[in-house]
């Protein structure tokens, strides 16, 4: 997947997935612009792309704030003029369920990892209109796939996902396309942010045995953003090791194994 002359924005591009999504995106060729809402995290990252050989530009964006969208809007426009990609990935972890989940949890939940993803396309679209047949990739989970434990997390995934389709809708006379990946286990500092025990217990339902690494998921981010996938869009796609498919029968078998 060459990437030569493209100029694609990543969310949360200063940790885990996203810091590996710019990575790649810049080795095949992209300009990145890495955004990030903690700024020596994404410094580090566009130093690491740009001694590589790559072009990177770090611009601080908190997905929750309107205002932050607009700024970075305006800037791509007046740099690059237009925008050929955009990941929507930041994202924060929350497992409690509806009684523990507090008011402003919930709310934080719901503007990181929901609002972020209408404010992108809302605030990006005009440049990725102006574009030669743009992609965004929305990251959600199999948290919106499946029926899932935590409140605000498993609703802010699924509605990931619906949005997603509501953009693949609204942008495709445009050419642009949109869809979203679904992540299974990830090994990046957010699923370590809990209990091992969570990670553990996790993946005896998971058929591929392993978390994934990020640049496996990164490799379908950029499938997504590529030609290849240039009749793909509102779509859902599905990384997970076999979890949400199987998961549950490889559990049981290997248990009945077992006895
Ligand atoms: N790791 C997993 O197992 C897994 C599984 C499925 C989906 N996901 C999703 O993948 C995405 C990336 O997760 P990750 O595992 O790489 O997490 P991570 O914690 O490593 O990185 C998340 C990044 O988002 C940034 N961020 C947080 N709040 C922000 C804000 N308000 N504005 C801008 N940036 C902000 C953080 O600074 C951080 O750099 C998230 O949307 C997450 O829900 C992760």
């Amino acid at each position: 997947m060459n990437f030569q002359g493209k100029t694609i924005v990543v969310t949360g591009a200063g940790s885990g997935m996203g810091r590996t999504e710019s990575s790649m995106l810049a080795r095949r060729g992209a300009k990145v612009w890495v955004t990030d809402i903690a700024d020596a995290p994404g410094h580090v990252v566009v130093d690491e792309i740009i001694a590589d050989g790559g072009t990177a530009e770090f611009v601080r964006l908190d997905v929750t704030d309107p205002a932050s969208w607009t700024e970075l809007a305006s800037r791509i426009e007046s740099v690059d003029g237009t925008l050929d990609g955009l990941v929507n990935n930041a994202g924060v972890s929350h497992r409690s369920g509806i009684e523990e989940t507090s008011v402003e949890d919930w709310h934080r939940v719901m503007d990181i990892n929901l609002s972020s993803v209408f404010y992108g396309m809302k605030y990006c679209a005009p440049l990725l209109k102006k574009g030669d047949g743009g992609s965004v990739v929305n990251v959600s989970s199999i948290a919106g796939m499946l029926g899932y434990f935590a409140a605000g997390y498993g609703a802010s995934k699924w509605g990931v996902r619906g949005l997603s389709k509501v953009g693949a809708l609204e942008f495709a006379e445009h050419g642009v396309r949109v869809n979203s990946i679904h992540p299974g286990l990830v090994d990046t500092p957010l699923l370590h942010s809990g209990s091992s025990t969570f990670v553990d217990t996790s993946l005896q339902s998971v058929p591929a045995g392993r978390v994934a690494d990020a640049e496996e998921i990164a490799e379908s981010v950029a499938f997504l953003l590529s030609d290849a996938a240039r009749y793909i869009t509102g779509t859902e796609l599905v990384v997970d090791g076999g979890l949400t498919s199987g998961g549950i029968y490889h559990r049981i078998t290997n248990e009945l194994k077992a006895t």
